[in-house]
């Protein structure tokens, strides 16, 4: 079961219309947001970021956290499964005729919920391989934007290569990867990216800097270079549905001899307590 725009319907019946700005132009902001053992994962946090997106490309959120709250909950009744992935998107409506600018329309809100099976810490600590590439995205990498056209080329130029991520720079900056963020260990710090408008403010991402935190890291939100990134002692990435996954090679160099460092297994062990508080 999906649903779209206030009813509760079967996948192969939800159907939009073709004059939809989500269609047309991907005009329209999006959340992938997990659920363990049914509880819905930084749920505020999520919604918090879903109205930031809203408000940055004026459209009006159609439900109070509330409504989200209640609809969401209502979804993953219907699926037995106990650890979840909800996607959310909403776009700007159905426009009569195609143009660029728009007027006030009525949103359409599209949500499903597919199995979560995040990899073992076993499966993990074998450790991953990534490509480096520079950051052609726009400058607005905040929203968390349904127009992922170099999202998906990125992603896709990742599958070809057989890695798992593709790690972007921008003016040598290590801005974030494809689908994650990026953090970067050397000397018991970690690095990662400021926020602002060249990466996504990942949920994910504060969760990884508060178990660094209480695994003694020291953090400093500023950018790396590549070349600081190639000779790192660790570099993990992270997202909702990787939760914080280590990388041992990054192009043709091998992060600390290809093997994970000593702090991602204190960090992971502490974000999967934070998963059950
Ligand atoms: N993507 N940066 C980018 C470009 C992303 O696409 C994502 C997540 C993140 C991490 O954000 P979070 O920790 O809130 O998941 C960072 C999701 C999972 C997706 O597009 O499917």
């Amino acid at each position: 079961m999906v649903y779209l725009n206030g009813e509760f319907i079967p996948k192969e019946q939800a159907q939009v219309s073709v004059m939809d700005r989500g269609f047309l132009f991907g005009d329209g902001v999006y959340e992938v947001i997990p659920v363990y053992s049914g509880k819905i994962f930084r749920l505020d946090e999520h919604l918090e970021r879903l109205q930031n997106s809203l408000n940055s490309v004026q459209i009006n959120n159609p439900y109070s956290p509330q409504q989200w709250r209640e609809i969401l909950h209502e979804l993953l009744g219907f699926s037995s499964e106990s650890s979840q992935s909800l996607y959310l998107q909403i776009s700007r409506g159905a426009d009569v005729s195609r143009k660029h600018s728009f007027d006030t329309l009525s949103p359409t809100v599209f949500i499903e919920s597919s199995p979560l099976t995040p990899k073992t810490k076993t499966e993990l600590e074998i450790g991953y391989r990534a490509m480096s590439q520079p950051d052609f995205r726009w400058q607005r990498c905040d929203i968390k934007s349904t127009s992922l056209l170099a999202n998906i080329m990125y992603s896709q130029q990742a599958k070809q290569n057989q890695v798992e991520e593709v790690i972007l720079h921008r003016d040598q900056l290590i801005t974030e990867g494809a689908t994650s963020n990026v953090f970067i260990v050397k000397d018991n710090v970690l690095f990662t990216h400021p926020t602002g408008n060249h990466i996504l403010s990942g949920i994910t991402r504060d969760l990884v800097l508060e178990s660094a935190k209480h695994c003694h890291l020291s953090i400093n939100e500023s950018a790396l270079t590549l070349t600081e990134l190639l000779s790192a002692d660790e570099v993990w990435i992270s997202s909702s549905t990787r939760e914080v996954m280590p990388i041992v090679q990054v192009d043709n160099q091998l992060i600390n001899n290809g093997v994970i460092g000593k702090h991602w297994p204190q960090v992971y062990d502490y974000y999967q307590g934070l998963k059950h508080v």
